[in-house]
């Protein structure tokens, strides 16, 4: 049955501009952050405490960090590799973390440049370190219905590096489709497979749209009972280690179906989708949310 309310988590800021190759304003990114609260997103993963050398458009972490016009009751969260990026973070006043690990060995060298035993084993110190300070962490696995370097991606592997992020002490694990190759009856596997080790109530859908997929995956997900899902406003981004990969399933199209579907958000449709509209005139790209052109042209 699907869940009666559905949190989505909002990384247009993070993960829809990290692969820009065109330098973005910080002041452009605090606007992005700041309508998208406003629009009733309450949780938004605002930056990423990487190595400006491997990510060059999140090398002004620090500065949107500090600088957002924090509303009551949405949370700010930021990627944190390592201990480095989390004590970046922390200085900044970050309310969550994330730590990002993948199903795939080849992916893992390329994006974190170790093995997934080695990034499992560097999670450890942030994940002790985020306790002690009293912030969560959240745990990303990638590559969980296909990798673009070893192609087919076991469901056992992306469970088994599932339930390891959430022994360590992720309160939740957001699955991603970094390259957005699965299908629908090919991610209720995967989710299956995975909820056998993490409680459905801990696991997130962070689907990626390449190949148009990514709704009816959803769809297929919240059935099984998912009621986290990410999103990029506008359908923004891709990753810079997946070559080829599109952005995120679009937030204002995710909302649409939720609306559609009697499932609760808290978040005002048409403000999203003004959000969209002004982003991508911003950043001079096309808007790849479908409700979001469809609500502009009214
Ligand atoms: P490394 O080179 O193995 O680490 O990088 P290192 O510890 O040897 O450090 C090398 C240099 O990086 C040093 O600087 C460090 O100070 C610096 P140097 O001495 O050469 O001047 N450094 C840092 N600088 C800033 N912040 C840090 C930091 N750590 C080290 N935190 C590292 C390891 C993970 C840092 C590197 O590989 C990296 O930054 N990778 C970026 C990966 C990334 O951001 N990928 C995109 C996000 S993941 C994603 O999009 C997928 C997701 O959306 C889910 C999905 O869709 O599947 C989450
Ligand atoms: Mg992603």
């Amino acid at each position: 049955a699907f869940p009666k309310h559905v949190r989505l988590v909002e990384v247009g800021p993070r993960d829809g501009l990290q692969n820009e190759p065109e330098p973005i304003s910080t002041t452009t990114k605090l606007e992005l952050i700041e309508r998208l609260g406003a629009a009733g997103i309450s949780y938004i993963e605002a930056a990423s405490f990487v190595s400006p050398k491997w990510v060059p458009q999140m090398a002004d972490h620090q500065q949107v960090m500090k600088n957002i016009a924090r509303l009551d009751g949405v949370t700010y969260a930021a990627l944190t590799p390592n201990l480095k990026g989390l004590e970046g973070a922390l200085e900044c006043g970050v309310e969550e973390v994330a730590v990002f690990g993948a199903a795939s060995e080849a992916f893992s060298q390329k994006n974190i440049n170790c093995s997934v035993a080695e990034s499992l084993a560097r999670f450890e110190p942030v994940l002790e370190r985020a306790n002690e300070a009293g912030v969560q962490v959240r745990g990303y696995v990638s590559c969980v219905l296909g990798c673009p370097y070893e192609g087919e991606i076991a469901p056992a592997k992306v469970a088994e590096v599932s339930k390891a992020l959430y022994d360590m002490g992720c309160y939740e694990v957001s699955l991603g489709d970094t390259i957005g190759t699965g299908t629908p009856l090919k991610a209720k596997r995967m989710i299956e497979a995975v909820s056998r080790d993490v409680p459905m109530d801990k696991l997130a859908a962070h689907f990626h749209d390449t190949y148009g997929q990514a709704l009816a995956n959803l769809y297929a997900v919240m059935e099984e009972g998912i009621a986290v899902v990410d999103s990029s406003v506008a359908g923004l981004g891709g990753c810079p280690y997946a070559k080829g990969a599109s952005g995120n399933v679009a937030s204002e199209d995710v909302v649409y179906l939720l609306d559609g579907l009697g499932i609760e958000t808290g978040i005002d449709l048409n403000a999203l989708a003004a959000t969209g509209t002004w982003i991508t005139q911003a950043i001079g790209r096309p808007n790849r949310s479908k409700v979001g052109v469809a609500l502009a042209a009214q």
